[in-house]
């Protein structure tokens, strides 16, 4: 595999294929839309959505009426793929090729999203170059929702129910190597590092951020292919949480 925070160039589509499927990624999305209606909604927000991927969650904000939608990924094919899905440029949304540990002025943000970038930090100098670069994005009334993985799952948690497994778990560096599939057909292998929730938290605090807290993750309503005891089960177990910082 090629180094893992270049990856998704070589997952590209597949990646898609997980998102509209996994449930952990219907929770996923469920989490981060609640509580973005919870702070009022983001009409006439100018967005920043790091590490977004085939543009998910960056469609999400523009149609939910950002004032101005950018997107940020490191990986120029998934940038190609969130293109792909406006291709006359109807959507209003910019994307851009960059690393989250080494943006270019983009502008000031009243709102950043973060939906898996923080555990790809290669190691904690990266990591907290992340936040600092979130948090010079935003304005000062800004806030950062990141969903982050919760450590702790491997060996003990199977998440396969919700669409991805964690094959392994090598302690190197500054954090934990875990490496897993999504569980598509047939499986994508991904690496991420396996962060303490503790470690987000110092580099918000460290980049300038004045608070920090924590969400637990949220269940979609139940329907005939995922019913109640379905996501009780993921809510006793979840692949993550939201990190809400405020500027
Ligand atoms: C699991 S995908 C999530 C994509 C999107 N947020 C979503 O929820 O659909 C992780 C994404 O993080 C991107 N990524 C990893 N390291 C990054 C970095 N240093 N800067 C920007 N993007 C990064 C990858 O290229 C990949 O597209």
């Amino acid at each position: 595999m090629r180094h893992y925070e270049t990856q998704y160039d070589a997952i590209g589509r597949r990646f898609e294929e997980s998102k509209t499927t996994a449930a952990f990624s219907a929770a996923d999305t469920h989490t981060l839309l609640t509580a973005l209606d919870a702070i009022g909604g983001v009409k006439g927000l100018d967005a920043l959505d790091l590490a977004c991927g085939y543009g998910h969650n960056t469609r999400l904000l523009a149609r939910a009426g950002a004032a101005r939608t950018v997107g940020v990924d490191i990986s120029a094919e998934m940038i190609g793929l969130a293109r792909e899905h406006d291709p006359h440029g109807t959507e209003d949304i910019t994307y851009v090729v960059a690393d989250a540990a080494d943006l270019p002025p983009l502008g000031a943000f009243d709102l950043a999203t973060a939906v898996y970038l923080f555990n790809y930090a290669p190691d904690r100098a990266a990591l907290h170059a992340m936040f600092r670069c979130v948090r010079a994005a935003l304005r000062p009334t800004g806030r950062l929702f990141a969903v982050v993985p919760n450590p702790g799952a491997f060996p003990h948690v199977d998440w396969s129910p919700y669409g991805v497994r964690i094959l392994d778990r090598i302690p190197e560096g500054d954090a934990p190597l875990l490496k897993a599939e999504f569980l598509t057909e047939p499986p994508v292998p991904f690496e991420f590092r396996e962060w303490p929730h503790a470690e987000f938290a110092e580099a918000a605090v460290e980049a300038g951020f004045a608070s920090v807290s924590w969400q637990p993750a949220r269940t979609p309503p139940p329907d005939a292919v995922r019913d109640e005891a379905f996501w009780a089960a993921y809510r006793r177990s979840p692949v993550s949480s939201l990190m809400v910082c405020t500027a």
